[in-house]
């Protein structure tokens, strides 16, 4: 029992259950799961949306996945599933809402914070943001030389920039090519050399996108940019209003900047910085897709959420994801989980999910501040799949490590490839259905050896399979099946937090190192005493200083 009156995790009886079921499966194949049951791909195979879903290459049987279930119900994810999409309060270290949710939902829907309905400001921002995106598409937004603009640079970090990094990626086909985008993130002032060098600035928009305002990195580079823009143009501060925009919630931080309020696009402080890309923070990608795009988007974002609200436990699909990933990380001792997409437009997704999942569940106390006594968010990492299989794939195959993958692939290439690369499309999927394959079933060493391989050979050319796999397919990478793949991971990773009882809506981990950050810089460029420096830092300093000749 915790403070809370609730019974520690562990020592719920359907932890036990699934611990005893564990010990019980033992070894047991994939090869035999599959002989045994001529169903299961059929049985283990889910539909959300667009998204079909393939779970049958998981170590799991019909009774795992019944005693997974009870757990959720157990730990009351459901409960805290229906006061999110309320708008209760369920950030507590923070006291917030959590109502990513709410910003894909249609005008028709009514949800409070506060008393409030927020459904409102949401589409009257999505207006604003929509015809601005549309005057920039249309060429008619001119810069302070009276040239329209055609570039946009996005700064932000972490939240307010993997998403529409990713996105536009992801969503290149159905951008504007007649735009440039660019994505600024790093304090290194090579991101924002690197960005501006070849652009002109007369037709050059920057978007500062920060939900708080404060972020260093950002408001460095803002400056910075500023000062490129302003020297660029050989022009005064009264340029900036043409070529400067925000997205934020903090308007008086804002005008500080210099920005116009006018020129803001609001967002709000119940919308997480890593589950809000679906907010303004996706302005650039709006002006990149267009708003119609966008809004596809969105619908497909809604479309899991209702989903996951409304479908049977058996046939939810986030709730199935979040219970496989539980099962590894806590009954397998799988430290990590990859994301391998088959997708070249998706090679900035894995980026993404690592901040949404291990910023979420990356938490080594419960919510009631108690330490947790099994293992929480997994270390995701990943990269698009053809790619990764002459890079790493090697140890996912036949290394000591259990690693569970999702493998991510569409049936259709983009509309505007050359036939001549639309043909290639049919060998990237071969490798992904073959990647699946071979780490479930293995090679057996009578299979390796039948193919007449000396027998000192047949233990490296053994691979023992049962490496798990879930396989998503769509027919295409449209805007709507990306809001939905999005949405599928934001709530399974919302599952998993809600089971090991963490708030995975705060951050605190990484306050720490901006806080020390700000008290190092003074040391390295006023070589100033910091007080209280340990004795490797201050040495590291120190060279450092020398090697700058200071
Ligand atoms: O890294 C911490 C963090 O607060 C993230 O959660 C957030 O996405 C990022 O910094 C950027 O914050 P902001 O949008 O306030 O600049």
């Amino acid at each position: 029992m915790n403070a809370e009156g609730r019974t520690r995790l562990d020592q719920l009886p359907e932890w036990s259950a699934l611990a005893e079921h564990r010990k019980a499966l033992g070894d047991a194949h994939l090869r035999e799961l599959f002989a045994n049951d001529p169903e299961r791909a059929s049985r283990f195979t889910l539909q959300v949306g667009d998204l079909h879903v393939d779970y049958s290459k998981n170590l799991v049987t019909d009774e795992t996945l019944r005693l997974l279930r009870e757990l959720a119900s157990a730990t009351g994810v459901t409960a805290l599933r229906d006061a999110m999409f309320r708008g209760h309060k369920i950030n507590t270290t923070e006291n917030r809402a959590v109502l990513h949710t709410a910003l894909r939902a249609p005008r028709s829907a009514v949800i409070t914070v506060d008393g409030e309905d927020v459904v409102p400001e949401v589409h009257a921002v999505l207006t604003k943001m929509s015809v601005f995106a549309d005057r920039i598409r249309a060429r008619d937004w001119h810069g302070h030389t009276g040239m329209p603009i055609k570039n946009i640079v996005n700064i932000g970090i972490g939240g307010s920039d993997l998403g529409p990094a990713m996105a536009y990626e992801a969503l290149r086909a159905y951008t504007d090519r007649g735009l440039v985008f660019r994505f600024v993130s790093n304090v290194d002032g090579a991101d924002l050399h690197e960005a501006v060098r070849d652009l002109d600035p007369a037709e050059t928009l920057f978007i500062v996108a920060s939900k708080t305002f404060t972020t260093i990195e950002t408001i460095t580079n803002a400056v910075s940019a500023r000062e490129w823009l302003l020297s660029g143009l050989g022009a005064g501060e009264e340029a900036v209003a043409k070529h400067f925009v925000a997205v934020s919630t903090a308007a008086e931080k804002v005008a500080e900047f210099g920005i116009n309020t006018d020129n803001m696009f609001e967002f709000w402080d119940w919308v997480g910085g890593r589950y809000s890309y679906d907010s303004a923070i996706g302005l650039s990608l709006m002006i990149a897709i267009g708003p119609d795009c966008f809004r596809e988007m969105l619908a497909g974002f809604h479309l899991v959420d209702e989903h996951f609200t409304t479908a049977p436990p058996e046939q939810n699909v986030p709730l199935l994801l979040g219970l496989l990933g539980v099962w590894y990380g806590d009954f397998h001792d799988a430290q990590a989980h990859a994301v391998l997409p088959y997708s070249h437009y998706l090679s900035k997704f894995t980026a993404y999910l690592q901040q949404l999942d291990m910023e979420s569940n990356g938490k080594s106390v419960d919510r009631e501040g108690e330490p947790v006594r099994w293992q929480t968010g997994p270390v995701v990492w990943g990269t698009p799949g053809t790619n990764g299989q002459h890079a790493y794939y090697q140890l996912l195959h036949q290394g000591t490590k259990l690693i569970p993958a999702d493998l991510i692939g569409f049936a259709k290439p983009v509309d505007d490839l050359r036939p001549g690369l639309v043909a290639q499309h049919d060998l990237l999927m071969a490798n992904l259905f073959a990647q699946g394959q071979a780490l479930a079933f293995g090679k057996t060493p009578e299979e390796v050896a039948a193919e007449g391989v000396p027998a000192e050979l047949v233990p490296h050319k053994t691979f023992q399979g049962n490496r798990p796999t879930t396989t998503i397919l769509a027919a295409e990478l449209s805007p709507s099946v990306l809001g939905q793949l999005i949405a599928l991971y934001e709530h399974k990773v919302f599952v998993q937090g809600a089971i090991w009882n963490i708030d995975s809506f705060d951050q605190w981990g990484v306050e720490l190192g901006k806080v020390l950050a700000k008290r190092v810089e003074p040391a390295l460029t006023e070589g100033a005493e910091v007080p209280g420096l340990d004795a490797s830092t201050a040495r590291l300093v120190a060279t450092y200083r020398s090697l700058r000749g200071r």
